[in-house]
């Protein structure tokens, strides 16, 4: 079943045109690497597909054209969505813990049992010790980690990860690949952003790669 279609595909800014006619489809249930070099527009596909640009060309998600969605649907949408963003955004003003917890209260869970939840996945990503720091109190690669946890807290149906392991050491890039392995194993369709392909990777993907405005299906 395609989760994702894009179909001709084009995405531009008042700038200019980033992405051009591209085709391509993501099933259910896919791990998905998409690769590009810098500037290629990578963050830019996944913005399309969070709804924050308006695509032209065909870009469906579930039973959803991301060109001509409502607001009301595209934030019923986005809560079986988990993103990573390249800048985390992570709320300054709320401690690590409340941050993770955010896409359940968002779902109506109770507060005891999203906190419950939140510990555990705070757990899986070592960062048990720094639950009640602010973000800025974090490093960068601590906020990373803090932004996985709260983008996989309540299972949702798809990961938008945007470079989830650049910039982290050997150890905390293993630890998070894991969880994302782990997320796609329960039924989870994931996507990561990164440059290049991770060299020692031990699953089968689906390979997206971004050059000179096309994106291609390479495997
Ligand atoms: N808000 C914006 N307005 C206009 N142009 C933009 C905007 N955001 C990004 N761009 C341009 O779109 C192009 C693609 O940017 P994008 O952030 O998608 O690249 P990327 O592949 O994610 O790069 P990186 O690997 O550095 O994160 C760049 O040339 C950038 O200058
Ligand atoms: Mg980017």
């Amino acid at each position: 079943m395609n989760l994702v279609k894009a179909n001709n595909l084009t995405l531009a800014y008042n700038s200019g045109v980033i992405i051009k006619e591209s085709t391509f489809t993501i099933n259910e249930g896919d791990f998905v690497f998409l690769t590009g070099v810098s500037g290629s527009g990578k963050t830019t596909l996944i913005k399309a597909m969070y709804g924050e640009i308006k695509p032209k060309g065909l870009l469906q998600i579930g039973p959803y054209n991301m060109g001509t969605i409502s607001k009301s649907k595209l934030t019923k949408l986005r809560r079986h969505m988990g993103i990573v963003f390249q800048d985390y955004k992570l709320i300054p003003e709320w401690n690590i813990l409340r941050n993770v917890m955010l896409p359940l209260f968002i779902k109506g869970y109770d507060k005891k049992i999203a906190e419950q939840k939140a510990l555990e996945v705070l757990k899986k990503v070592k960062l048990s010790h720094k639950i009640d720091k602010f973000p800025a109190e974090l490093s960068g690669g601590e906020q990373q980690r803090a932004a996985i946890a709260r983008a996989i807290i309540h299972s949702p149906a798809i990961i938008l990860a945007d470079e989830p392991i650049s910039g982290l050491d050997e150890y905390s890039a293993s630890l998070v690949m894991d969880l994302f392995i782990m997320a796609n194993k329960m039924g989870i369709t994931v996507l990561i952003a990164s440059h290049s392909l991770p060299g020692d990777f031990n699953i089968s993907y689906k390979h997206l790669h971004i050059e000179k405005g096309k994106i291609y299906e390479l495997s």
